[in-house]
Order: C-alpha cells, then structure tokens, then sequence
C-alpha cells in the first residue's frame, strides 16, 4: 500500500459503483469531488467530499466547465469515470436523441474531461486516469449497438491515450466489468441473477480500483476484466 494522499475527481459518483469508489477512497483518507446530476444521493456527509452537479449528457456548454474544474482543482491527480448507463433495444426503436445521449455520456463528456486535465495530468510526478468499461467493450451483444458501441469505443480510445502518455507518470487503465448489482438495471427489462455467484458488487469493482492505485508506479495495469463466478441474466416480467 502507497501512503500518498491524492485528490480524485469521480464521475458517477452519487450511485453503484462510482459511490462505491467514493466511499472506499474517502475512507482512505483522500479527497474525492465527485460529479453527478444528484447530490441528494450521495447521502452520506464527509468533510472531504465536494460535490459537482453537472449534466453529462448535454454537452453544449461542457468543454467551458470541464476548463473550470481544471482551473478550479489545481490538486487532481486522479480521475476516475465511472458515470454511464444503459439503454438496450433493436437499432430502429433508439430515436436520434436517444444515441446521442448515451454516446455523450458514455463515451464523449469522458473524452472532453481527458481532454481538459490531460496538459496537467501529465506534469504530476504520478497520476492515473481509470475508466469504467464493461464487459460490452470487449464483444457485441444483442439489442446492445449503441450501448456496446460507446464501450468499445472507451476502449479503443483508453488503448490510444496510453500510448499517447507513454513519456509521461500519467497511467492509463480500463476496468470491464461484467454484471454489477447496481441502480443501473432499475430501468432495464433484465438484471444479473440474485445469487452471490451470480453478479459482481460495487465493492469488486472499487476493491480493482484499489489495486491500479496502489500498484507499483512503473507498472501499467492497461485493462482488467472482472466477471462473476455463474453468468446468469433474468429477464424481468
Ligand atoms: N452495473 C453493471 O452491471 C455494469 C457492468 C459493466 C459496466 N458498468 C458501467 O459502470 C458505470 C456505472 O454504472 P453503475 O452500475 O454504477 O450504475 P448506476 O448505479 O446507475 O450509476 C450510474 C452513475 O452515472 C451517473 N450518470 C448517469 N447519467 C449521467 C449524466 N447524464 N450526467 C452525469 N452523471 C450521470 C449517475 O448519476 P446521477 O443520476 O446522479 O446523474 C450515477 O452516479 C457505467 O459506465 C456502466 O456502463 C455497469
């Protein structure tokens, strides 16, 4: 364990595993600012936690606040997106609004962040940026175009910027997990099955965030796959 105390910026930070992260590493002694659109579900006071409300799915006037952050977080050292959510179904049912939504969120507000903090990221003496993919990065699935598309493209784009920070302390690293009991299935006509081997939790996820951070400096974990013991899906009635 490294006793380094850092500042971490968590997107999705209000709910399943972002919260989960935020918990951990508060817990830890760090600062988290964490981003979301609710505050009021990050319920639990902690003198270090800030909160930033910001919409990541409207990306017209986003490239101005992430500019603010960076001016504003002179200390963030560590950026951690886990914000995203899913919407499955046949290509033809997704409305141009609805793609570009998920896109954004999924896929180009981590884009424009990266972007944002990259120049100051890349002078620290060490400084990690994690993305939260899924296990949809890595293979297509049903009803799943837009959903995978904006996860293979956080990979492909992860796989890049690593090596684009190569001369840099800057590391670079994807987690893809596979199901995680979270808010996430509350819309969706499916969900992990309820057994323990049937579905990762928040904590799997935040305990592999926890090995990227405290893994030895000049080593680069660049992706890590966490899948549950039994794959099982249930298909809500
Ligand atoms: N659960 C799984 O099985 C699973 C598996 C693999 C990968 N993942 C990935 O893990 C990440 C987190 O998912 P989760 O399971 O923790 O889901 P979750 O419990 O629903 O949390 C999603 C988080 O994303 C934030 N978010 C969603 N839309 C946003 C927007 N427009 N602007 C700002 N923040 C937004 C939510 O905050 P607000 O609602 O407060 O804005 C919330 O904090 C996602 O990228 C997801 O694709 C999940």
């Amino acid at each position: 364990m490294h006793n380094l105390k850092r500042t971490i910026l968590i997107t999705g930070a209000s709910s399943g595993i972002g919260r989960k992260i935020a918990e951990d590493l508060l817990m830890q002694g760090h600062v988290v600012i964490g981003i979301s659109r609710n505050c009021e579900q990050f319920t639990t006071y902690h003198p270090n936690f800030i909160f930033e409300k910001l919409d990541l799915g409207n990306l017209s006037t986003f490239p101005e606040k992430a500019k603010a952050l960076v001016k504003k977080y002179t200390d963030i050292d560590t950026i951690i997106f886990a914000a995203g959510y899913g919407k499955f179904c046949s290509l033809e049912e997704f409305s141009f609004a609805q793609i570009e939504a998920l896109m954004n969120v999924n896929f180009t507000s981590q884009v424009f962040l990266t972007q944002a903090f990259l120049p100051t990221l890349k002078q620290k003496k060490r400084a990690d940026l994690i993305y939260i993919g899924s296990e949809a990065a890595l293979q297509g699935t049903q009803k799943g175009t837009i959903y995978c598309a904006s996860k293979f493209a956080l990979r492909g784009f992860t796989q890049a910027l690593r090596q684009e920070c190569a001369k840099s302390h800057l590391k670079v690293s994807l987690i893809n997990p596979g199901m995680v009991q979270t808010a996430f299935f509350a819309q969706l006509n499916f969900e992990a099955g309820g057994k323990p081997e049937q579905h990762l939790r928040p904590q799997d996820v935040a305990r592999a965030v926890n090995y990227l951070l405290n893994s030895d400096p000049y080593c680069v974990i660049d992706e890590l796959n966490l899948t549950p013991l039994h794959r099982v899906v249930h298909f809500k009635k």
